[in-house]
This record gives structure tokens, C-alpha cells and sequence, in this order.
């Protein structure tokens, strides 16, 4: 895994969107897997002020999200859907029809898991997937314990990762207590992976990730197996490792 010192999150921000342009750039049909969270905000920032400014273009890209709460439909404000539209696709030329997410509002979650595995692979997999990391290592939603060899599948939300982002609810009830996410197997398909790691209170799982052995407690350690990991890391993540 290589690691690159961001000074701090706008740094972060601004080196992830850069080599996601690029890319682009050179890979007009780019499958770019992409995440939510706190964390890619500051990209998304970044691809819509550069798209304003230089038209860098994502017509033909398709996109592939990490995961989805169960029970929210895609207009809930709370979705995964909701914030991707919010966050980037309403701001540059994506087209809409090639922007997919796990559907969280269906009546049979484990065949829209497989249908959604299938999408994937009939695609031929992803080129570059952006992921972030839960204070336990979690990433998408695959929290400790999942296996590495894990497809798209339902998983119940641990109570740390319902108050980490309980923030973004009216209150820690309202966050749904499951979710559809890739698995850990399906990430590591992936031909290339960044992982954006910000903030001091990432540290220890940063710290773990480097220092720990490769564990299905600890999800992230996975990536360790994978041959294309870039890390991102600003200064209040890596201080003192
Ligand atoms: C959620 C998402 C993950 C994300 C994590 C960290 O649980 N499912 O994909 O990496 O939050 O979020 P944040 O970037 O807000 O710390």
C-alpha cells in the first residue's frame, strides 16, 4: 500500500479529485466506484468546481456506490441515492442512468444484493474505487467480522456505526439498523483502490491498519492483500504514527 501525506482535508480533498480527473481525463468510460460519508465531500467539491471551470466531462463514465440503508428510498434525505444526487451527479454531466446504487426501498433485499453483484460483474468490474473507513475499520458498510470473500449482501449496522452517523439524522432511532453494501470480496475485485483516511479520530484505526495483521476483525486490513492501494491520510490522521 502506498501513502500519501495530505497536508490536511482540503489537501486531501484536492489530491483525491485531481487523480480522479485525471483519470477520467484519460478513461472517458471510466467505472469509478464511489462512497459516501463525511469524508469524499470535499472531492465531490472539487470535480464540480473543476467540471465549471475546465468541462472535464462524465458522460460516458458509470458509477457503482459502496452502499445503501435499508428501508430509505432514493428521494429520502438520508439516502445514499439522495446524497450522491446532492453531492455530485446534479452538478456535471453524469448520465443519471449509469449512476447505480443498491436499492434500499425493495420488497426482496437479497436478490437486489445479487442482482447488484451481477450488475457489477456484467461491467466488467470497477476501475477505481474511492472508499473511506469507519472508526473500526469498517469499510462500506462491511463491519468486523465479515468475511473477505463477502459479495453484496444485508448487513446489520453495529451501534457504533449507528452513532457515527446518527449526525446526519434527526436522531440515533431514525438511522436504519441495516444496510446493502458490497462485500469485502466485491471491493477487492476492484482494480484499483483509494482509501481517504481524515481526521484525528481515524488515527487508530490508520495506526491498525498499518501496524496490525491482516484479520477479518478489522475489515480495512483486507486491502493489504490487494495489489493497487493508494491511501490518502492528512496530518491529523497520521501525527504521532
Ligand atoms: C459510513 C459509510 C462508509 C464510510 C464511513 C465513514 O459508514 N458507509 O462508506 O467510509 O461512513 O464515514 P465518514 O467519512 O463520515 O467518517
Amino acid at each position: 500500500m502506498k501513502i500519501i501525506e495530505a497536508k490536511d482535508y482540503q489537501d486531501l480533498s484536492k489530491i483525491a479529485a485531481d487523480y480522479i480527473i485525471n483519470k477520467v481525463n484519460s478513461f472517458p468510460k471510466l467505472k469509478l466506484g464511489l462512497a459516501t460519508g463525511g469524508t469524499p465531500i470535499g472531492i465531490y467539491k472539487n470535480l464540480i468546481a473543476d467540471h465549471q471551470k475546465n468541462g472535464t466531462s462524465y458522460r460516458e463514465i458509470t458509477t457503482f456506490n459502496l452502499d445503501e440503508y435499508v428501508g430509505l428510498a432514493g428521494h429520502n434525505q438520508n439516502s445514499y441515492r439522495y446524497y450522491m444526487n446532492h453531492h455530485l451527479f446534479d452538478h456535471i454531466d453524469i448520465q443519471k442512468k449509469n449512476t447505480f446504487i443498491p436499492r434500499g426501498d425493495v420488497d426482496n433485499i437479497q436478490s437486489e444484493c445479487s442482482a447488484y453483484e451481477d450488475l457489477i460483474q456484467k461491467h466488467k468490474g470497477i476501475d477505481l474505487q474511492i472508499l473511506g473507513i469507519g472508526t473500526n475499520g469498517h469499510i462500506g458498510f462491511n463491519e468486523p467480522g465479515t468475511s473477505f470473500k463477502s459479495e453484496t449482501h444485508v448487513v446489520n449496522l453495529t451501534a457504533s456505526t449507528r452513532m457515527a452517523n446518527a449526525r446526519y439524522f434527526n436522531s440515533l432511532e431514525e438511522v436504519p439498523t441495516r444496510a446493502i453494501t458490497m462485500g469485502i470480496g466485491t471491493i477487492m475485485k476492484s482494480k484499483e483502490i483509494i482509501l481517504l483516511i481524515s481526521g484525528e479520530q481515524k488515527k487508530e484505526a490508520l495506526n491498525r491498519l498499518l501496524t496490525g495483521t491482516v484479520d477479518e476483525s478489522f475489515p480495512a486490513s483486507a486491502l493489504k492483500n490487494h495489489p493497487y492501494v493508494t491511501i490518502i491520510a492528512d496530518k491529523a490522521a497520521i501525527a504521532g504514527l
